[in-house]
């Protein structure tokens, strides 16, 4: 991406997040974003997946321009969150509704995969997460931690060529948290993804392969 910026707001309560970012990240590279709260690092994830529609700027995935001046040049952005992305928010929303296998199975279903398969590597999915156990469970009996496992899953299961995660370690154990970079980084090794994980947690940042900081909205290294 390059000259990304985006102002929430207008007016007086215009609040500019990020100013003219520049960032590049390559296939199978999982990259470090930092910084204090409030610079900016939520927003900046967001664009990346079309979550937020940046103010102005230029973003290419995968050598393809998909947004250019100040709009997305794909008209169907689902599709293109379905397929391109997968995203793990600061915050699991699982839906209530369904079972935990479910949750991570629907986005396959919704790409047209038979159901029983869908389930079955949704199982895989939880079984590398640590959380196969409670797979027939609704997400409301699951601990924190656990429920952002299943989030993590849910967030693979579309075997996403980009994977943004927020803070994706944040309420897990040290153990838990080594586990959750050790897939991310096997992810990335063997199938190409390229992985921007938001991070406090000094235990992972050395797992990271680069660093970039966020600041005031601004991005560089530190
Ligand atoms: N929906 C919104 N409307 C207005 N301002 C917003 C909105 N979301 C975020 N902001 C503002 O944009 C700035 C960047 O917020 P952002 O959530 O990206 O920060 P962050 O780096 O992710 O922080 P944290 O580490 O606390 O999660 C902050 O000043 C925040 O108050
Ligand atoms: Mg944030």
């Amino acid at each position: 991406m390059r000259g990304l910026r985006k102002t929430y707001g207008t007016g007086s309560a215009a609040v500019t997040a990020l100013h003219d970012v520049q960032m590049r990240v390559e296939r199978g590279e999982v990259v470090g974003l930092v910084g204090p709260s409030g610079s900016g690092k939520s927003t900046l994830l967001k664009c990346l997946g079309a979550v937020l529609t940046p103010s102005q700027g230029h973003i290419e995935l995968g050598g393809q321009t998909v947004f250019e001046g100040s709009r997305w040049l794909n008209s169907d952005l689902t599709r293109l969150r379905r397929e391109q992305i997968g995203f793990i928010f600061q915050a699991p929303y699982l839906l209530p509704f369904l079972s935990v296998r479910d949750n991570v199975a629907l986005l396959a279903m919704l790409l047209g995969q038979p159901n029983d398969l869908a389930r079955a590597a949704a199982d895989r999915l939880l079984a590398d997460l640590d959380v196969a156990h409670r797979a027939g469970a609704m997400p409301s009996h699951l601990s924190g931690g656990e429920q952002q496992r299943v989030a993590i899953a849910r967030a693979l299961i579309n075997r996403p060529p980009i994977l943004l995660a927020d803070e994706p370690t944040a309420p897990l154990d040290s153990g838990r948290a080594l586990a959750v970079m050790d897939l991310l980084e096997r992810l990335a090794a063997q199938t190409g993804t390229s992985v921007i994980v938001v991070t406090h947690d000094e235990k992972i940042m050395p797992r990271l392969g680069r660093i970039y900081e966020v600041r005031d909205g601004r991005v560089g290294v530190p």
